[in-house]
């Protein structure tokens, strides 16, 4: 193995430079080139973008480590859903004459790399860059620690103001269809509630509804603060500008919305998430000299490991019952507490 292409694809995730540059130094010590293309799968497929490819030298990685985003930027490339975009993508590979194709990103653009598999014959390795947190087979994701943390700190600072005023505050938080990033910050932000796909039936929406209002109600009414209740994207139709809406007009309550949006992609990574990606990225290229192909590196229990790609996004990877019930327990017992 000579030559390796390296991209980013789907949403960036801090740690994604980490993990360029950790493939990138393991990758040089064993005399393997490594060709970096730009814009996810665009790269690949993109007559301008084709141009931009470039051997990544060591100076080119040095300084990165802190950096959030992605030195080679990333996009979503729906052309790698057309079997134009997946011939194109396995010429542009032979034509740079690539042995192995390492791409760092989340399920989508894993879809990308086992649908090439059909027009390309060089190996293949995912390393999972996502601050959603939801691939099979791995405890964490590069940049999923990071999106926690700065979840952690903006709803910190909701909480001044809002003990201040003694106001309801509904924050919007990302991870597509997954709960992780909500459960994981609700936690750890003393969230009075939290609204997520795993403890929420679509069907029930108005009995939820009418739930929340008496749970406010009888909180409010037992105490003077603040009120925080932290809300999963994609899982109330209209987010959390709609609740509020919804609580306003059904149950005269006022809330504040608040959606922290890509405030939660972005910032320097925290040590988790640097260091996750220099594991991952030096077993990547480790599995790429043992042979691997078609294979995610993952973490479990401190130790590395490649599962099949099919494997890691055959299925979402599920918010742990532990955390489901914690939440559940310690907000029943501040119920019950009145603290
Ligand atoms: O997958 C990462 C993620 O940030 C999700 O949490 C979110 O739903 C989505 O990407 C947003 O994508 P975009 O930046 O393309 O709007």
């Amino acid at each position: 193995i000579k030559r390796i292409a390296l991209l980013t694809s789907g949403g960036d995730a801090p740690g994604m430079n980490a993990a360029i540059r950790s493939v990138v130094l393991a990758a040089h010590h064993y005399h393997i080139e490594v060709i970096g293309f730009y814009h996810g799968y665009n790269g690949l497929v993109c007559e301008e973008y084709i141009g931009m490819a470039e051997s990544l030298s060591l100076i080119k990685v040095n300084g990165i480590i802190h950096f959030g985003g992605t030195i080679l930027k990333s996009a979503r490339c729906p052309l790698m859903l057309e079997e134009k975009g997946l011939k194109l993508a396995a010429e542009t590979l032979d034509a740079n004459t690539i042995d192995a194709l390492v791409v760092i990103g989340g399920d989508g653009s894993f879809s990308g790399l086992l649908a090439l598999k059909q027009y390309w014959s060089g190996q293949m390795i995912g390393i999972p860059g996502t601050i959603d947190n939801d691939l099979d087979g791995t405890d964490y994701t590069i940049g999923f620690a990071t999106a926690v943390n700065t979840g952690i700190e903006a709803i910190d600072k909701i909480r001044d103001t809002a003990d201040a005023f003694e106001r309801i505050f509904i924050v919007e938080l990302m991870g597509r269809h997954c709960g992780h990033i909500t459960f994981n910050v609700g936690i750890a932000c003393a969230a009075e509630q939290v609204l997520s796909f795993e403890n929420f039936n679509a069907n029930e929406q108005s009995l939820k509804l009418q739930h929340l209002a008496a749970e406010i109600s009888a909180a409010k009414k037992n105490r003077h603060s603040s009120y925080i209740i932290v809300i999963a994207e994609n899982l109330w139709p209209g987010g959390a500008a709609e609740l509020a809406k919804q609580l306003h007009l059904q149950a005269d309550i006022e809330c504040t919305p608040c959606i922290l949006g890509h405030i939660q992609r972005g910032g320097s990574p925290i040590a988790k998430d640097r260091i996750l990606a220099t594991k991952m990225g030096v077993a990547a290229v480790q599995a790429l000299i043992e042979g691997k192909s078609t294979v995610m590196v993952a973490e479990q229990n401190n130790a590395m490991h490649c599962i099949p790609l099919a494997k890691a996004i055959k299925h979402k990877k599920l918010v742990s019952k532990q955390l489901i019930d914690a939440q559940q327990n310690i907000l029943a017992l501040t119920a019950q507490t009145q603290c």
